[in-house]
């Protein structure tokens, strides 16, 4: 199968829709990272999602719809702060999970009673989910495991072959996933950090905890629980006071013949003099934005990327150490 990289248009979306309509699967920008999208009420569509990213099977998808979708078509909102975390922060890079109606094909939350909601904010996307007026599940558009892409070039190089079309929105510029949050509970709880932070759920809910994965716990996210986010070359992980630890790395990679890159944010970069870099950015929208995109330059340019961890974990910056911390850790 060729597979076609279209700027977003009124045309290159008709066709689009005409694909997702016969039961086919797109590449599709967010705000947050490309998606792989398909009728979240065809089996058959959802099968080939699966089956394009090499998917484990326990692993749900994310309904998208746009910001006019009356959502409790889908799912029960049961929770009055609910609709004020909808109102707040929708569209935007926020997943809502709710217990589901069964709209939604089995395939798609694999066999789970509940439905993973989000509204994304990008504008090509939104005009997407218009046209096609019915709920998109995608997962990020990487080979399951890989760093999630976020250009329509990367979405290429993992998604080539398998899908008929890529639309085209330029880099995303969120360029971490979606914060997942589980609203079943009187009190929610953050499943996966993302760009909408604990202290912004907590403005409106007042309390809201975060899921602690640990060993044999019944796993409430199972995306959470895999490796994941890995580029293709060897990666190692310093913690962000381990300087000396970052320098004696490179140099004896370096020795050994290999092409060494650090990949740090610009505050620590400034250790760094002369080497071969892979800048994040300054501030943690920065960093966040630039991660995967620097893992996903750096696998073509270097055999191991050393990456310096964060020094904090507040805000932007636990679903930014998450997200490292799982890549090259
Ligand atoms: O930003 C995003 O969320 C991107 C873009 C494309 O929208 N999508 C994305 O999808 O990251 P994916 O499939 O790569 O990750 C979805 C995460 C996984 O950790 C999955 O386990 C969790 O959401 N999830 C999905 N449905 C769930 C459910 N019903 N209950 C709990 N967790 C769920
Ligand atoms: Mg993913």
């Amino acid at each position: 199968m060729e597979t076609l990289i279209k700027e977003i248009t009124a045309q290159s979306i008709e066709e689009a829709v005409k694909i997702l309509k016969n039961g086919g699967i797109i590449g599709m920008p967010t705000e947050t990272v490309y998606g792989l999208a398909g009728a979240g009420t065809m089996p058959e569509a959802v099968k080939k999602i699966y089956a394009a990213k090499g998917r484990p099977s326990d692993n749900p998808l994310i309904a998208h719809v746009h910001e006019s979708y009356d959502i409790s078509r889908l799912v029960y909102i049961e929770h009055k702060y609910i609709r004020e975390l909808i109102k707040a922060y929708m569209p935007g890079p926020l997943t809502l999970v709710m217990k589901s109606r069964g709209v939604i094909c089995k395939e798609a939350v694999c066999g789970g009673d509940t439905l993973a909601v989000r509204m994304p904010s990008h504008k090509g996307c939104r005009a997407l989910l218009k046209a096609a007026d019915m709920p998109l599940v995608a997962p990020s558009a990487n080979i399951s495991k890989h760093t999630s892409p976020v250009t329509a070039q990367q979405v290429y190089e993992d998604m080539h072959g398998k899908i008929p079309l890529i639309l085209d929105g330029g880099k995303c510029t969120g360029g971490i996933e979606s914060t997942v949050l589980d609203v079943t509970e009187q009190v929610p709880r953050i499943l996966r950090a993302g760009l909408i932070t604990k202290e912004m759920i907590e403005k409106i809910t007042g309390a809201c905890e975060i899921a602690q994965h640990k060993e044999g716990d019944k796993v409430r996210s199972p995306g959470v629980k895999y490796r994941h986010y890995r580029p293709a070359c060897e990666t190692a992980l310093y913690a962000a006071d381990d300087i000396g630890g970052v320098l004696k790395r490179y140099d004896e990679e370096c020795a050994a013949g290999k092409r060494a890159y650090i990949m740090c944010s610009d505050e620590a970069a400034k250790n760094f003099p002369g080497k071969n870099l892979l800048p994040l950015g300054g501030t943690g929208e920065e960093i966040a934005s630039n991660l995967y995109d620097m893992l996903l330059k750096g696998e073509k340019v270097a055999d191991i990327i050393i990456a310096v961890d964060m020094p904090r974990e507040d805000g932007v910056y636990l679903g930014i150490t998450n997200r490292l911390r799982k890549a090259c850790g």
